[in-house]
Order: structure tokens, then sequence, then C-alpha cells
């Protein structure tokens, strides 16, 4: 095997952020920039000389050109073996699990998640470690420093791999074995839920839609949901992943996924309706007519994870990021479990799951999740709810009004302004964080505030404090406000202002929600003097 090293100088820009390292597909097409990026993860990595690495994508444009890239690295870098998904397809859930069930070393996966793709698109790549999990903080910035200094790369002079078949190539000294992208997240599917249930939920005639929104779930959907569980072709739509897919927004929230909702609030609409995200980790759950929140669908999955295989023997305890609401907590509580309340992002959660703390994970952001990998994982979050809906053999709205009935209803709206000046968007977060002091016991838009703080999180398990993630303020009677900035955005700055008020009176359950928020929506402008800093009238996407 012949490895060259080619020199290189670092290229702007490679901040590894949350999610990996995430760009246009003009930037990622520069020479070389692959390139440093992989390098820069090798580089940071000990000790995987032989070892197994996972590699594949969310099917979005330069995906297989960048894992033709990373498989002549991987030789030259001295990996024993390259697991690699057929037509360099795995989602974000389905490579945790390979990366888990196959004891690899690490994995590189190839995604911009629910961000646009196709030639004026975004790309990205990011590295997860052996528990399948995103790599913590330690290496990425391990991975950034590197990136700043690298001076050369590795790899060898080779052909491109065929990965439109399953099989094994040698390339050098790499094995390079191209796998079904399903089989293996398929089987643990199997294990967790009750498929001869859902089978005949099927039979019985209950109609479901999937769309997988042109991206990497469609062909999960088809295989799993309609091979294996038996629903009639056509319940998964748009499930060919496409590489811009389908010039579409591939993320599962009421705005995007517009022909899901369109159909589920249509005449005749199916009993269950779901989406997936361009890299499937992300899910949304509809009856008919009937929209399940995030937070919600979490709260609801925790109460009823008795009733599933996988969980009969009862959760350990729940997390949920900051900004997700507290809906999960009156669960916890009433389960005598724990709820940890975490920073933003997935990567957060992993100690608590390899701890043993926490069973099942949720975001508001269509992330729900459990410590059968260390990614969330959209179809695991449909299968867990068709699991309910066969043994509960109530429709999607009841068992969230009966939720609502025995626990609360915990009214939630994220309004997102995308896109926004940079230096006003700094400024509006820091005027913020000046007033927090002086709010607790005076009234904002009417509401009296109780409590005012900069959310700090400090991990039960290694101890490391995050700080700054996110202004909190609480009001009296249990409502509350939370301002941040997106850590994904690629252009500008995104703010996102979550809402979130406690309702215990059933009669009080049918209010709109944007409706029941009122109230809270004036008092985050006042606050944050949003329209005035920004410039902006409303948000862009209400979810
Ligand atoms: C967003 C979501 C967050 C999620 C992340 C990755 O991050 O809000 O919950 O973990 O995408 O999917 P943000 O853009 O808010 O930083
Ligand atoms: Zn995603």
């Amino acid at each position: 095997m012949n490895v060259i090293t080619v020199p290189t100088r670092p290229v702007e820009g490679q901040r590894p952020g949350t999610s990996g390292l995430r760009k246009k597909v003009a930037v990622f097409s520069q020479p070389g920039y692959v390139e440093n990026f992989v390098q820069s993860v090798f580089d940071s990595l000990e000790g995987y000389a032989g070892e197994t690495l996972v590699v594949g994508g969310d099917g979005r444009y330069f995906n297989t050109q960048a894992i033709q890239v990373i498989l002549r690295m991987a030789a030259a870098n001295g990996f024993g073996r390259v697991i690699v998904g057929q037509d360099g397809i795995l989602s974000t859930p389905a490579a945790s699990c390979v990366i888990r069930k196959h004891g690899a070393f690490g994995g590189l996966i190839l995604s911009a998640s629910h961000n646009p793709g196709g030639p004026d698109g975004d790309f990205g790549i990011k590295y997860n470690i052996g528990n399948g999990g995103p790599a913590p903080e330690k290496i990425t910035e391990a991975i950034y420093a590197r990136s700043r200094e690298i001076n050369a790369y590795r790899t060898i002079e080779a052909p491109d791999v065929d990965l439109s078949r399953p099989g094994t190539t040698e390339l050098g000294s790499l094995r390079v074995a191209v796998v079904d992208p399903v089989a293996d997240y398929a089987e643990l599917m199997q294990q967790l839920f009750d498929f001869d249930a859902i089978r005949a939920l099927f039979a019985s005639g209950f109609r479901m839609r999937f769309d997988a929104m042109h991206a990497v779930t469609g062909p999960y959907a088809k295989q799993i949901i309609e091979g294996m569980l038996g629903a009639p072709a056509g319940t998964a739509i748009n499930a060919v992943p496409l590489p811009d897919f389908g010039q579409g927004h591939p993320d599962p929230n009421p705005v995007y996924a517009k022909e899901l909702m369109d159909e589920m609030y249509g005449p005749q609409g199916p009993d269950f309706g779901a989406a997936s995200d361009g890299d499937g980790d992300r899910n949304m759950v509809v009856g008919r007519r009937f929209v399940v929140t995030p937070s919600d669908s979490l709260a609801v999955l925790a109460a009823n994870a008795e009733l599933v295989p996988g969980y009969s023997r009862g959760i350990s305890g729940i997390a949920r990021s900051m900004p997700t609401s507290r809906a999960a907590d009156r669960v916890a509580e009433a389960l005598g479990v724990a709820c940890y309340e975490t920073p933003t992002g997935w990567k957060f959660f992993g100690n608590l799951l390899d701890a043993g703390k926490a069973t099942l994970c949720g975001e508001e952001s269509y992330g729900t999740g459990s410590d059968h990998v260390r990614e969330k994982d959209g179809l695991w979050a449909v299968l867990f709810w068709l699991n309910l809906l066969a043994v509960r053999k109530e429709s999607v709205e009841d068992i969230l009004r009966g939720h609502w009935r025995r626990f609360g209803r915990h009214y939630y709206s994220r309004h997102d302004y995308d896109g926004i000046d940079t230096q006003s968007a700094d400024g509006l977060m820091a005027h913020l964080r000046g007033s927090l002091a002086g709010l607790p016991g005076t009234r904002v838009a009417g509401l009296a505030v109780d409590s005012a703080d900069d959310f700090s999180y400090t991990d039960p398990v290694d101890g490391s404090v995050s700080s700054r993630q996110g202004v909190r303020i609480g009001f009296v009677g249990g409502s509350r406000v939370v301002f941040r900035l997106s850590g994904t955005g690629t252009e500008g700055a995104t703010l996102r202002v979550y809402l979130e008020r406690y309702e215990p009176d059933p009669d009080r359950h049918g209010l709109d929600p944007q409706a029941a928020l009122a109230d809270l929506i004036a008092a985050a402008d006042a606050l944050a003097e949003i329209k005035s800093r920004t410039g902006r009238q409303a948000p862009d996407v209400i979810t």
C-alpha cells in the first residue's frame, strides 16, 4: 500500500460545533477541505490502528464523494476495517447502532441533519465515539486545535470503492465492508418493540402515513414499517433519498412537513402520521387533526414505557434539554425517578445514558431517544408510538387528552427568528443577561417574574460545567420563557424563544396554543426587545 503524505494548509472555519462541522457544499468542495478535517479527526484520536470505523451519511449531495475520500484516508491512517452503508447510506441513529453492535472504534457520519441539501445546500461531517454517541467537547476541541495547525494529510492512491453492492473489498490493508444500512437497526428495533402487536394493528385496518421527506429514513421505513410490520405499500411517502431532498427542508415540524400535515388534517386522514429529518434522528408524530408537541411526546412515552417490551422493567430516569417543557418532569415525579435538565444538544445525554441514570431523553426540537443507541432516533420514536397505539387501542388525541387530565397540560411553542444580524443577536442576549438580577419581583407585560437566570449545568457524572446555556425567566404560576441563540445555523444568527405555560385545569386544555401563550409572547418581546433589536415583526418559524 502506497501511502502518500500530501502537504496542506489549515483551512479557515473548521470549528466543529455541537454537531460536528457543518458548512455549505461549496466550502466542503474546496480542494483538501474534507481531507483536512478528516486528518484532524484522526490526529486527535489514539489507538485506532487495526480498529473498525463506521462511515455513512444521509444521502445528500457530496455524500459519496466524501465517503471515497474517507475510505482512502482510513486506509492510509491504519484503520483495519471500515463498515460503510450501501450507497453511502446510514441514518444517524443507525450509525450509532452499528458502531455499538460491531464494537467499532468510532464513526464518521456525513450529514447536515435537517439543513437543506444539494449543490447550494449544506454538508456536514461529525465524529462519533465508540459508545455510538457524538464526540465529547474534549475531542471536538482537540480536532479544532489540530485543524488550525495541520500541514499534511495521509491518503493512498486507489480507485473508488463500489458502494452499490453489499460485500467486502480490500483497499490496501483496509477491509471495506459495504453493508445493508437497515439490517442491524431493524434487528435492534425488533428487540425493543412488539412487532406482532403492531402487525396486528395494521392488519386491523389502521392507517398511517410516514413522510421520509426525501431523506435517509425512506429505506428504513419501507423495510420496517411496510416490510416487517405489514403496513400497506404507500404508507411511507417521499421514501427515496434524493441528493437535494427534493429541494425541500427535511425538518419534521408542522411548517416543513406540510404535505403530511395537509393529509392529516384533510378529509379521511390517516389514524397516525409521522415524519423524520434529513439524517433520521428527529421525529414528529401527529394524530388525525391533532399535533403532538415533542415535549408532550417524551412525557407520554415515559408514562407508558412499561407497555413496551424493551422498557417493561421500568425506566431509570428521564433527561430533557432545558428549553424542553416540564411535562416529562411530572411523569418522572409520578414514577418516582429522576428527571435531569441538560443544556441543548444530544451530547449532554451521553453520560447520563452511559451511567444508567436516564433511560429516555428528549428535546423540544423533535428529538426523542433512549439508551438503545447514543443519538436521538426518529424511527424509534415512531415505532414506540405504534406499539403504544397497538396496546392501548385509543386514538393519538385520546391518549394525549388522558395524559393531560392526569398530569395537567404544558402549553408550549418555540418562536425562531432566522438569519438575523449577528451583532443584533449578541446585543439582545447581552441586554437580557444584563437585566437578570433586577427582574425577580417585577412585572413584565402584566406577568409577575419569579426567577431569572442564565442556565448553567454541572454534569452529574463527570462534574464538567457548561455555563451560559440560555436565559430562563420564570413567572409566578409556573410559566416560563427561555431565550438562546442557535448553535447549528450556517447564516447569521438564529434567536430561539421558548414559551411554556402550565395549565392544571382540564376545562382549559382545549385552547389554541398561540392564544394560550399570548401573554408570554408579549412578555418575551418586552424582556428582550425583539422587535426593535432585530427589526422583525414576527418569528420566521413557529413550532
Ligand atoms: C438545534 C436544536 C437542538 C438540537 C440541535 C441538533 O440546535 O434546537 O435541540 O440538539 O439542533 O439537532 P440549535 O440550533 O438550537 O443550537
Ligand atoms: Zn438530524
